[in-house]
């Protein structure tokens, strides 16, 4: 049978190897990964580009409020162009229940909102808020077999975070129904009470958000919730780490053999606190929690991509304008406490890492596609249909430049924020076509996909989500009572 789709002569790359072959697309799905393909019905002429799989972007804030209750300033479609610019071919964004609210209605909701905009695949991770007897007993159970396998939890922001008992009940869920939790960690009460400090001082600028999130906030929740996890013999994934207390904490639980995973993001890369300090209001565009820190955090968050402490590089992308409709939402001089958590990154989350990391030798190519696509697949149950190039997967695929020169501006990009944190940064290498499931929904600078062409993908329960099978020796000396205890 005639191909549909064939791209024809690039580098094809996946985790686990490199080859110069063709990539021939049959409905959506790979056919044949071979050189020398016949004719199909559409080529792709990928001569001396790099075919990698596409991005699974696994954390992201789109059409979201926030936990101050606003909404994020792009939707579904913008969110989703400016990913598939970047070279991603699925989406993992957030649905967020706020307290109150029944979680299959918070789903239900989000799904109409994503199926009419979205132009790339999508699912969702859930927020819990509230972790009622019917959201723990019902709600998570019916939503898991519906494909959502993974949910955050916060240990801070007054409205989102849950205290240990909670985060408790959630892991135990978690363990009993096959699904990965996820975990915003960093001390409230250290938080609170450095924000209270600096506030009662007169300490209201952007750079206080940097001082008031501290370091040692990051990695007491941390190691805090790495010990609820070894509790219940039940795998965590911290999200977003940006300091070297908790990158050391997680590599400490994963050599004492723990299933504790790791994410980090651009922001951890390439700023500072002293982003925050730009003139003005201009810091309030680089507020995110937690916050960019220093060249030694950045030391040690390179060190973890490369020694395998994380597993997923993502964007955190949480995009709030620079005006009074986002980010000053609060006024032109809004106190640090006031201005929403945030950062753009969607686009570029994998351009930057591709210069900075592949480009200047940090990282190789492998371990590239690994942090950007098989591995979140891997963990969230999208694996083997998506984050690899492999006969019978998705033809999901990014088509690189690896010598393209681009200088970051924002007009560059397809997000509606405004303004990006990386303008002027000099970058080589860029995705230039982008297929998913078979259509080309980017090329040469060109959408082509339409709104709502993007497909809700059911993920599966991940085996990187399932306990190890070692309950804590003082629950198993309660007389082998330790395994009927959790389950
Ligand atoms: O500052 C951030 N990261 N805002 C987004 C919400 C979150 O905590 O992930
Ligand atoms: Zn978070
Ligand atoms: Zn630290
Ligand atoms: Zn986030």
């Amino acid at each position: 049978r005639e191909f549909d789709l064939v791209v024809r002569g690039g580098t094809v790359v996946t985790a686990a190897q490199t080859m110069d072959c063709d990539v021939g697309i049959v409905d959506g799905k790979v056919a044949a990964l071979m050189a020398g393909l016949p004719p199909g019905r559409a080529e792709v002429d990928a001569t001396g580009r790099l075919v990698l799989p596409g991005g699974v972007e696994a954390h992201c804030h789109i059409e979201q409020k926030s936990s101050f209750g606003l909404m994020t300033s792009d939707d579904f479609y913008s969110a989703t162009v400016s990913a598939a610019f970047g070279g991603n071919t699925t989406v993992l964004p957030f649905a967020a229940q706020h307290r109150g609210q029944s979680l299959l209605e918070v789903v239900e909701d989000y799904e109409r909102r994503a199926g009419e905009k979205a132009v790339i695949d999508y699912s969702y991770h859930l927020i819990v808020s509230d972790p009622t007897e019917a959201v723990l007993n019902d709600e998570l159970p019916a939503l898991i077999r519906r494909g959502l396998t993974s949910f955050k939890v916060y240990t801070t922001y007054d409205l989102l975070k849950l205290d240990d008992y909670q985060i408790l009940e959630v892991l135990a869920v978690a363990r009993r129904e096959g699904a990965l939790v996820m975990v915003h960690a960093e001390n409230h009460e250290m938080i609170r009470w450095l924000t209270e400090r600096l506030l009662a001082r007169g300490h209201v600028a952007p750079r206080y958000h940097g001082i008031g999130h501290s370091r040692l906030a990051e990695g007491e929740a941390t190691s805090r919730v790495i010990s609820l996890s070894e509790l219940l013999d039940v795998p965590l994934l911290v999200v977003h780490v940006s300091c070297r207390h908790a990158t050391e904490a997680i590599r400490d639980a994963q050599t004492r053999g723990l299933r504790i995973y790791g994410e980090t993001c651009p922001q951890y890369l390439f700023l500072t606190l002293e982003d925050l300090d730009r003139a003005g209001m201009d810091g309030a565009m680089y507020c995110c929690s937690p916050p960019p820190r220093d060249a030694e955090s950045q030391a040690a968050i390179w060190n973890g991509l490369q020694n395998g402490t994380f597993q997923v590089f993502s964007s955190d992308h949480a995009p709030y304008a620079f005006d009074e409709t986002a980010k000053l939402a609060a006024g032109p001089d809004a106190p640090f406490h006031k201005i929403a958590n945030g950062l753009p990154g969607i686009e570029l989350r994998m351009p930057l890492l591709f210069s900075e990391g592949v480009r200047k030798g940090r990282i190789d190519l492998q371990r590239f596609v690994e942090l950007t696509s098989t591995n979140a697949a891997r963990l969230y149950g999208l694996f083997p249909r998506k984050g690899t190039i492999a006969i019978g997967g998705d033809a999901d695929l990014a088509i690189w430049e690896p010598e393209k020169r681009v200088e970051v501006q924002w007009e560059l990009l397809h997000d509606r924020v405004g303004y990006t944190p990386y303008a002027g940064r000099q970058l080589t290498g860029w995705p230039t076509t982008v297929v998913n499931r078979g259509r080309v929904v980017v090329d040469g600078g060109r959408l082509l996909a339409e709104r709502g062409s993007g497909r809700f993908v059911p993920r599966g329960s991940s085996s990187f989500a399932r306990p190890r099978g070692v309950a804590l020796r003082e629950l198993d000396e309660t007389r082998n009572f330790g395994a009927a205890l959790l389950d």
